[in-house]
């Protein structure tokens, strides 16, 4: 029988875990090593050439020292500036998480106007509106860079949170009424944004479907893992086996990111990827 597969994750941060907890509930024969790369977060202020670098050492990490045999972006932002670069980066295959989310959001919308709720350097990168557009949809994308921290700081049920949330959706649902569009649909262009989740559904106009790029992600995965997977892939094993890593603050990612994973991380390893 063949070994399970061993599949690498990698965020910034806690984002991630979202689509950790969505691949795990998926592919229980699976083994996980996920990377926070929290000591360098957030990746979504900063440039294109930076995060590539940052995400391709995260990736070497997890197929170089981790023997990571497929590689899966749960993070929107290096899957919008860096695709391309992690590829170049690592010799195994590699699933952004832009793709399915645009992907997700054609099915679900009736309308074909869409709206992207991302980091800053993933809307600058117009990577949503690109493929939006590939898709015969019109997607306006809108930056929402306070949401982030708030997640990191563990506020995902905040008043604060929750504020911030409803002048976002205000000034974007603004644009789009502006532009004389109709859109019936929210992508969480950003692994943070699930955590909010509930926030962002009241805050939504009744009707308008949210889209959460983890769960697409998360389903592009499996066919994926399951189309290269020779036969039987191990005896299946629940929970999953798991290994956690963070470039720093181990100590809050066990207690915030057992909350996020909806079970423990077990021991975070602390790992130095160089400044
Ligand atoms: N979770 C990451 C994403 O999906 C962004 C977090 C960050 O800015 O580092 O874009």
């Amino acid at each position: 029988m063949a070994m399970p597969p061993t599949i690498g994750v990698f965020d910034s941060g806690f984002g991630g875990l979202t689509v950790l907890r969505a691949l795990a509930a998926r592919l229980p024969q699976a083994q996980f090593a996920f990377l926070g790369d929290t000591a360098r977060l957030p990746y979504g202020s900063k440039s294109r050439r930076t995060i590539a670098r940052y995400a391709a050492e995260s990736a070497q990490f997890l197929v170089r020292e981790q023997g990571a045999e497929f590689l899966v972006i749960a993070c929107n932002t290096a899957s919008a500036l860096a695709l391309d670069a992690i590829q170049d980066a690592v010799p195994v295959p590699v699933l952004g998480v832009i793709e399915p989310g645009a992907e997700a959001a054609r099915a679900a919308s009736r309308t074909g106007d869409v709206l992207v709720i991302a980091t800053d350097a993933t809307v600058q990168s117009h990577a949503y509106a690109a493929a939006c557009q590939a898709r015969g949809l019109h997607g306006i994308e809108k930056a929402c860079p306070l949401l982030v921290p708030l997640v990191e700081e563990g506020w995902t049920n905040h008043p604060v949170t929750a504020e911030v949330i409803r002048i976002y959706l205000e000034e974007l649902n603004a644009e789009a009424a502006a532009k004389g569009l109709n859109a019936d649909t929210l992508v969480l262009g950003c692994t943070h944004y699930p955590l909010l989740r509930p926030l962002i559904e009241k805050a939504v106009p009744a009707g308008m479907r949210v889209i959460d790029s983890a769960e697409a992600a998360a389903e592009a995965a499996v066919r994926l893992v399951n189309g290269r997977a020779n036969g039987p892939t191990g005896t299946p094993a629940f929970p999953p086996a798991l290994r956690c890593f963070a470039t720093d603050s181990v100590d809050k990612f066990e207690r915030l990111g057992s909350a996020f994973l909806g079970r423990p991380t077990g021991k975070v390893e602390l790992v130095d990827l160089g400044g």
